[in-house]
């Protein structure tokens, strides 16, 4: 069963989702499921998504949600672990990487305001796992001021990962931008109607090697060599 089924179905606690977000979550969390995995989501609400997550990652997985509403921790069951406290809060945060280690996958469905979203990017997207996903939804409200965003406002957390993506790219940039940890420690950043997705990961050798035939063409073993020296 897909995620899009599951959620059709469910009929257990209350869920709330764009549907476009099915199709995007499948895309990037599939090869998670069934692994032995640590994955928060940052906003419980009425505690169906934390139920959905479990149900999709399977039994190996230990799926954690935090929320600033106590009334959230009623929803604790076996295998969802829930914790109350400000998103925008290092410490808090801190504390549940000591609790549970480094996480592999973080969703944040929380407050959805600018300076929110910051804090925890910031704090968070460095201590998660190396080839971990940390994905930002609901971004919508990057463009309502009530939630410190608007169209260019450089609050904004789609203004801010624009210039990420320039981050990405940072060894190109003829020295203009020096890399940072975000170009040195970023596989790719995946940009969807209202939501962002960062997947973590090394790329240790940035070479472009060239393959096929060639008159001036050496052996096979100089070939290799060549392409990864
Ligand atoms: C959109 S709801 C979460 C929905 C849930 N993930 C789902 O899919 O059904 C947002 C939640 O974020 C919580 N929240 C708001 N501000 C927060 C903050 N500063 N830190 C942590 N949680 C916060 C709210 O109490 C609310 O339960």
């Amino acid at each position: 069963m897909n995620l899009w089924q599951d959620f059709l179905i469910n009929d257990d606690r209350l869920i709330h989702k764009w549907m476009h977000y099915f199709p995007i979550y499948e895309k990037h969390l599939t090869p998670w499921r069934n692994r032995t995995i640590n994955f928060l989501e940052i906003g419980v609400s009425k505690g169906g998504s934390l139920q959905m997550w479990r149900r999709f990652f399977g039994p190996m997985a230990t799926i954690v949600g935090i929320d600033i509403n106590p009334d959230c921790k009623s929803v604790e069951e076996e295998g969802i672990h829930v914790r109350i406290g400000d998103q925008g809060d290092p410490a808090f945060l801190q504390q549940l990487i000591d609790e549970f280690g480094p996480f592999d996958i973080v969703l944040d469905d929380g407050s959805h305001r600018m300076d929110h979203i910051r804090q925890t990017f910031e704090f968070m997207y460095p201590k998660i796992a190396k080839n971990g996903i940390y994905l930002v939804e609901d971004l919508h409200t990057a463009y309502w001021e009530e939630y410190g965003g608007g169209v260019e406002a450089p609050e904004s957390f789609v203004n801010l990962s624009k210039k990420f993506v320039d981050d990405l790219n940072a060894d190109h940039t003829r020295g203009v931008i020096a890399p940072s940890f975000m170009s040195k420690n970023t596989f790719s950043i995946a940009f969807y109607d209202s939501l962002i997705v960062f997947e973590r990961g090394t790329i240790p050798i940035k070479k472009a090697p060239k393959s096929g035939q060639d008159v001036n063409r050496p052996g096979l073993a100089t070939r290799l060599k060549n392409a990864l020296r």
